[in-house]
């Protein structure tokens, strides 16, 4: 009796071993669960890079730009604005108070070197690069305190470097 497979043509599938085989499943398994969790944390927690790119020049940035009298300004359509500076070794303001619950719109830069600009319980984490503003919005989830830090180690008092933003109601800022 002829075995067929010997006497077939060149065979047209490849032959991959089973413990192969789970492997690619695995492999090509991990690969889609390392996608879905960009997208999820991107669409569900609005954690992207930042799109927005605009320079500054880093010498005059605390004299001649808005940035030479940062802070916290209500703009008209009642929304909140916070300019903030990230120097070594301090934020200014170092002590922010801001609405809960509404969306928060900050502008920060740097006049020396490289700073980070977290705040502690919310998805703000943004660098902090001389020559540039960083623009984002944030909405404080809770009434309370949050802690700021700086996490790009910028110099000898880098581990100093913090502020702290109060979120508050807008009926408690007016006692
Ligand atoms: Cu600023 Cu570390």
């Amino acid at each position: 009796m002829s075995n067929a497979q010997s006497t077939s043509p060149v065979s047209r599938t490849m032959r991959v071993d089973v413990y192969e085989r789970w492997w690619l499943w695995i492999a090509s398994s991990l690969i889609l669960g390392f996608l879905a969790i960009i997208v999820a944390s991107s669409v569900l927690h609005a954690v992207h890079p930042p799109s927005h790119v605009e320079t500054i020049d880093p010498a005059t940035a605390r004299t001649e730009s808005e940035f030479a009298s940062p802070g916290v300004f209500p703009q008209p359509d009642g929304s909140t604005l916070v300019v903030m500076v990230a120097a070594m070794f301090t934020f200014d303001p170092e002590t922010v108070v801001v609405p809960v619950g509404e969306p928060v719109r900050f502008r920060i830069t740097s006049p020396d070197v490289i700073h980070g600009f977290q705040i502690a319980g919310t998805n703000a984490n943004v660098t902090v690069i001389p020559g540039y503003v960083s623009e984002f919005e944030v909405t404080f989830p809770r009434a309370g305190e949050y802690l700021v830090l700086c996490n790009e180690f910028c110099g000898l008092s880098h581990h100093m470097m913090q502020g702290r933003f109060i979120a508050r109601s807008a009926r408690e800022e007016d006692p």
